[in-house]
């Protein structure tokens, strides 16, 4: 049965959208039904992910009224490597194979990869047509499906080739994450906890007390983190849609995630756990930089090791390899490092003017 527990809007004026947090909202063709706006639809999804979930979205769409007359079924390859103009162009060939028209609708069900994909095709077939997110990782629900960041990867960089595309909804339905590795719950969570560091501190210090509930999957916790993640995002995103400066704050701990990804091997740490990694450096940098008290740096390595996190970067990684790396990050300006840090739990700021020899520092002690 369908339990309806948060609905949510990205307030975008014309563009604006729901966000639907809930128990078995694939299976409810009312929601569905609200957002497809023509006769057609192709679902977009991956090979682990559409044995389990995609014939619920089918059997809901069979019954929205009036009667969609089309149905067509994507599913691409499983994984990152994936998410290129290749798949991209795959997509295209069977719309158009298929007859979808302008006034087709994609629903996009999976995680990031899937959803970075289907919603860049959305914004590019046939000048863009109607966008519905079914996220089904945590990562994806807390952050990939809301805000209307759709790309795919270039050879020389990632999600170097995509649009801002909002999507007409997103449903969330936690059921789809009893199915999900632990692991990659545990990367979702890097993301939770990052809302709480950046800019709702009531929030983080829940997280504490909480934890371990989330990572047991249970649903009224869950789904209050959900909520509470996906409205920070949807305020940051409302407030500054084109990262003009404000958004870029989503984005702490991971310049020094990043470069772990980067030198370690896309796959090798997921993304979550890089971040997690570079959550611990950015809040290290902190107190020294901003005057964070020193005791947050024990109080979030005992979050993230109980969230399933790493606390530090890989032990063989020195600081001249992310200091190489970091410089490649997309908020180098002129060759000057701007980093994320926090004057406080709840309060992120852009600084551009970290010592060299303070950075070299943090990140010569970092693995320790
Ligand atoms: P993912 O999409 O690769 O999913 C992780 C793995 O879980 C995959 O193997 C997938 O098939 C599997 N999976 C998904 N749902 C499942 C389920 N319910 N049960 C079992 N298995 C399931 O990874 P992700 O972490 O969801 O997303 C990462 C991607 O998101 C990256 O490409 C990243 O660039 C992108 N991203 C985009 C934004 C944005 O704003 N658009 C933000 C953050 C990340
Ligand atoms: N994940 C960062 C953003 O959406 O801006």
């Amino acid at each position: 049965m369908t339990v309806l527990m948060h609905t949510l809007h990205v307030e975008l004026e014309d563009r604006s959208y729901p966000i639907y947090i809930g128990r078995s909202l694939l299976a409810d063709p009312g929601l569905l039904g609200r957002h497809v706006s023509g006769r057609q639809v192709a679902i977009i999804s991956n090979e682990t992910v559409a044995p389990l979930y995609v014939d619920r979205v089918r059997a809901a769409l069979g019954g929205v009224e009036p009667a969609i007359e089309k149905i067509s079924e994507i599913v691409l390859p499983d994984g990152e490597q994936h998410k290129t103009l290749d798949t991209l162009g795959h997509i295209y060939d069977r719309l158009l194979a298929e007859g979808h028209n302008r006034s087709t609708t994609i629903v996009a069900v999976g995680g990031g990869v899937v959803g970075d994909v289907a919603g860049f095709a959305a914004a590019t077939y046939q000048r863009g047509v109607n966008f519905i997110q079914v996220p089904t990782t945590l990562l994806s629900q807390v952050d990939s499906s809301v805000g209307g960041k759709t790309a795919v990867n270039h050879s020389l960089g990632k999600n170097m080739i995509g649009a801002f595309y909002q999507p007409g909804a997103v449903l969330i339905d936690i059921d789809t994450l009893h199915s999900l590795p632990p692991r990659e719950l545990s990367a979702g969570l890097a993301e939770v906890i990052k809302y709480g560091l950046i800019g709702d501190e009531p929030f983080y210090r829940w997280l504490h007390d909480h934890i371990s509930q989330l990572r047991a999957l249970e649903e009224g916790p869950l789904a209050e983190a959900i909520e509470r993640s996906c409205s920070n995002k949807a305020r940051v995103v409302a407030e500054d849609e084109r990262e003009a400066g404000l958004r870029a704050l989503l984005n702490f701990g991971h310049t020094f995630g990043h470069a772990i990804e980067t030198a370690q091997g896309y796959g090798e740490w997921l993304h979550g756990e890089a971040v997690g990694a570079g959550m611990a450096m950015a809040t290290r940098l902190s107190v020294e930089h901003c005057g964070l008290p020193e005791d947050e740096i024990a109080l979030l390595l005992e979050l993230l090791a109980a969230a399933g996190l790493p606390t530090a970067g890989p032990a063989d990684m020195g600081a001249d390899r992310y200091l190489e790396l970091m410089q490649r990050d997309k908020k180098v300006i002129d060759g000057r490092l701007r980093l994320i840090l926090l004057d406080r739990i709840g309060a992120a700021r852009v600084v551009d003017d970290v010592p060299g020899d303070t950075l070299r520092r943090l990140l010569e002690v970092a693995p320790v």
